[in-house]
Order: C-alpha cells, then sequence, then structure tokens
C-alpha cells in the first residue's frame, strides 16, 4: 500500500470511528455539507448510455446535453464520511427483500437511478421486469431481491364517485396494505399538491363526511401528509420494515431565490450554488413536512434531500429531454439522484 492508500485507510478509519461514536443520526448529519467538483466522480458509478432504465424524461446526454461538469460534483458532508455505494454489498444485506419506492415522478426518478447503479454493480446478474398498472418490478435474480415502484401523486387515495366526479380523499389510504407487506418503503409527495386547471387530477377533496370544491393547498398536504403518518404509526412493523420519508425535492424556475433575479428557468446553468446554503432557504412545504414527520412516533427517517438538492441548480433535464419541455423540477439520470441513492445506502447500512 502507497502513503496515499495509507493515509486513505486513516481518514477512512477516522471517519469509521466518527460514526460509530455519533451513534448514526445525531452527531453525524449526512445531509450538511457541500458540493466539490472531483473529476474522478461519478464514472465510479455508471455510465448513463449503458443503463437500460432511463427514461426519455431523465436521460439528459442522450438528448444532447453539451456540458459535463454537473456530473462531477461529489457530496461532501461536513461532519461525516459518505460511504461509497456497494450494490453488491446492498443486494447481499436484502437477499429476497423487497424495496419499494412510492410517490410521483421524483420517485420514479430516484428508482431509475438506483437501478442504475445497480446495473453497473452487478452486470451478469439476471434481471426480470415485472409491471402492471399499480407496481413496476425488478427482480435481481441471483440475489431474489425487488426493487418496486409504485406510483401515487399524493399517497392519500382518489376515488372515482358515481354523482360527482373524481374525489381526493385526505382521510383514506386504501393501499397501505400492500406497502406494509415491503421490507424497505421510501415515500414522496409534493408536486401534485397545487395543480390547479386541467392538470388537477381530481374534482372534489374529502374530509372525513365533508366534501369541497377546493381549499388552501398547503392545509390539503398537511392533512394528507398527517393521514400518512397515522398508518405508519398504526400499521407499520418499523421492527420488519424500515421508513423513509423523502424531503421536498426543488425545483430551479425562480432566480431570485439564488441571487439572480430574471432568471426564470434552469436552461443556462451549468454549475451549483456556491456554498453550503441556499440564498432563499428552505421551501414552505419543508416546513409542514418536518411538523407532521415529528408527531410520528414510530422511528422513520428523513431523506433530507431538500438543501442539497437546492443548490443544484444545474442538474435539472432543462430542455435536454425527449420530449423537449422546459424541465427544471425533474433531474438528470446520471446525476442527483444517485446522490440521493447514496445517502438511503448510508441510512440502511447504519
Ligand atoms: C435538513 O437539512 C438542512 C440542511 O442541513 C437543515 O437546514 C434542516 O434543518 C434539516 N431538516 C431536518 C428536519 O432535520
Ligand atoms: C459510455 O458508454 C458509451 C457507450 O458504450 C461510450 O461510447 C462512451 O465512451 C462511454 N463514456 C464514458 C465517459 O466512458
Ligand atoms: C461478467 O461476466 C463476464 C463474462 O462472463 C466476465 O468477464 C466478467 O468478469 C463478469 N463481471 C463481473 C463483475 O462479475
Ligand atoms: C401488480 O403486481 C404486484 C406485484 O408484482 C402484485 O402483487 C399485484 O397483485 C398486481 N396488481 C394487479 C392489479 O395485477
Ligand atoms: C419490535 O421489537 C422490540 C424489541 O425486540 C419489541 O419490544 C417491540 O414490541 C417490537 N414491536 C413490534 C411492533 O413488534
Ligand atoms: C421568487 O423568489 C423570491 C425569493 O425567495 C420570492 O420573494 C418571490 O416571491 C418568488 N417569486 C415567485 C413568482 O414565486
Ligand atoms: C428560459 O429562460 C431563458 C432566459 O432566462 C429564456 O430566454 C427562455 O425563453 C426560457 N425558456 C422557457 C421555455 O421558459
Ligand atoms: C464560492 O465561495 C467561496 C467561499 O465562500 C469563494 O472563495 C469563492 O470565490 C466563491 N466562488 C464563486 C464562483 O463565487
Amino acid at each position: 500500500m502507497g502513503k496515499m492508500g495509507i493515509v486513505m485507510e486513516i481518514v477512512l478509519m477516522i471517519g469509521l470511528f466518527a460514526m460509530t461514536l455519533g451513534n448514526g443520526e445525531t452527531e453525524c448529519d449526512l445531509y450538511t455539507g457541500k458540493w466539490e467538483l472531483d473529476s474522478s466522480y461519478p464514472l465510479l458509478l455508471y455510465n448513463s448510455s449503458e443503463c437500460p432504465f432511463i427514461r426519455k424524461e431523465f436521460d439528459c446526454i442522450k438528448y444532447g446535453r453539451p456540458d459535463r461538469l454537473y456530473l462531477h460534483f461529489r457530496w461532501h458532508p461536513f461532519h461525516c464520511h459518505l460511504p461509497r455505494f456497494d450494490g453488491e454489498d446492498l443486494m447481499e444485506r436484502f437477499r429476497e427483500k423487497k424495496i419499494m419506492f412510492i410517490g410521483d415522478s421524483i420517485s420514479l426518478n430516484q428508482w431509475e437511478s438506483l437501478l442504475c447503479m445497480l446495473h453497473a454493480a452487478l452486470p451478469n446478474s439476471t434481471i426480470i421486469q415485472q409491471s402492471n398498472d399499480t407496481i413496476r418490478t425488478i427482480i435481481f435474480q441471483d440475489y431474489g431481491t425487488s426493487v418496486m415502484l409504485f406510483l401515487s401523486h399524493y399517497l392519500v387515495d382518489i376515488e372515482e364517485e358515481e354523482d360527482i366526479g373524481r374525489v381526493l380523499k385526505l382521510d383514506s389510504i386504501k393501499n397501505g396494505d400492500i406497502w406494509k407487506e415491503m421490507d424497505v418503503l421510501i415515500f414522496n409527495t409534493w408536486l401534485w399538491w397545487y395543480r390547479k386547471g386541467s392538470t388537477q387530477p381530481w374534482d372534489y377533496i374529502q374530509i372525513g363526511n365533508e366534501r369541497v370544491k377546493d381549499m388552501d393547498r398547503m392545509e390539503a398536504f398537511r392533512h394528507g401528509l398527517r393521514t400518512w403518518a397515522n398508518w405508519v404509526d398504526s400499521e407499520v412493523d418499523t421492527n420488519k420494515t424500515r421508513v423513509f420519508f423523502q424531503g421536498i425535492s426543488p425545483s430551479h424556475y425562480n432566480g431570485s431565490e439564488w441571487n439572480e433575479p430574471g432568471v426564470r428557468n434552469c436552461s443556462k446553468e451549468t454549475m451549483p450554488v456556491n456554498g453550503s446554503t441556499y440564498p432563499s432557504g428552505l421551501p414552505a412545504a419543508s416546513m409542514t413536512v418536518q411538523q407532521v414527520l415529528s408527531e410520528i412516533s414510530k422511528p422513520i427517517h428523513l431523506l433530507n434531500i431538500t438543501t442539497l438538492s437546492q443548490l443544484r441548480k444545474d442538474a435539472h433535464p432543462s430542455s435536454y429531454n425527449g420530449f423537449k419541455g422546459m424541465d427544471c423540477t425533474h433531474w438528470c439520470i446520471a446525476g442527483l439522484p444517485d446522490t440521493w441513492n447514496q445517502l438511503l445506502y448510508a441510512a440502511l447500512i447504519s
């Protein structure tokens, strides 16, 4: 082992020692840190041209994104060591187990990134795909591990009622019986709560027995999230099932947030925001998430990706996607969601 190798080992040992001392989450906050340029990153993970799971919405390089710098930023937590992603180790630990992402297209974004990371780590593993209207499943057959996606915009239900149309039921979670059979659950919901007009997929909101045409959307979000939180507390056996909630994934359509007033989208962004704090602070929805999650008594983990993602105004597809719209909401694959999955991995092995 060379001198550098020994130094690295020592750094690693100190990192591990700090983590054990820190008892995981309180001392060692993986979510506070900064983005560092590292030219060797992320080809350690995968080459997006060789990943068969990327939808046209996220495949930025294939659709002509010319710059590459956005691929070379590595998340560097201030107070602890972010372990290297080891796909083989993850599969060994979750042999015959089921990992499920549940939520909107941001969950899809993260699910596809994890599949690319696992596919690159286990190039010879046989993969079986099973899909139906509700669930998409990829099984890594050598391990019997399923990595699944359950699309649900609101987590709570939308039901068709004969007399009036589609009703968003803020008190009801009918899919929970499927979810609670899983071994790892990663939830997310936010994008759809402010949809109006033709993209709003419901006609009424129902709370208890009362139906209304509309209401304060943040209140609706809080109510729906509370229903989910109560479901976790009453239904999920957290001795068997690890539960994650993904913090708000930010968009970049308002340059005032990062001190470039007048900028209206992410089309010119090729660098992260400098520093470790986002000028406009956390989005209001993060406060709601924080409040509701603090009321849960079962152990759940907040995958607190909001600030670190706010800094990445450079990591969206913008117009480099297969539908040519301007997208500053989702994220390129390869790219930022790989870091979310490294953080998920770190939480799963701790
Ligand atoms: C999430 O991380 C950010 C950045 O470190 C921090 O400001 C925020 O308080 C964290 N949220 C929670 C609920 O811990
Ligand atoms: C990624 O894979 C493609 C297709 O195999 C190859 O042409 C390209 O050179 C690779 N890129 C890198 C950076 O290795
Ligand atoms: C995958 O299989 C090929 C051909 O059998 C072999 O050369 C290669 O080393 C294998 N890769 C891994 C990571 O096992
Ligand atoms: C969809 O697939 C899942 C597992 O792959 C299965 O449990 C479920 O019953 C299927 N649902 C329908 C409606 O076929
Ligand atoms: C989880 O495990 C702990 C410790 O073994 C036990 O006290 C607790 O009752 C278990 N909870 C459930 C819901 O099984
Ligand atoms: C843009 O961000 C600024 C700074 O956070 C805020 O004051 C303003 O209301 C935002 N504009 C819109 C249209 O959301
Ligand atoms: C994106 O922003 C640029 C400049 O900020 C503007 O010229 C362009 O029209 C915007 N594109 C879309 C689709 O909004
Ligand atoms: C980023 O911030 C650091 C320290 O706060 C400063 O030294 C550096 O010049 C800044 N870079 C840019 C591009 O603003």
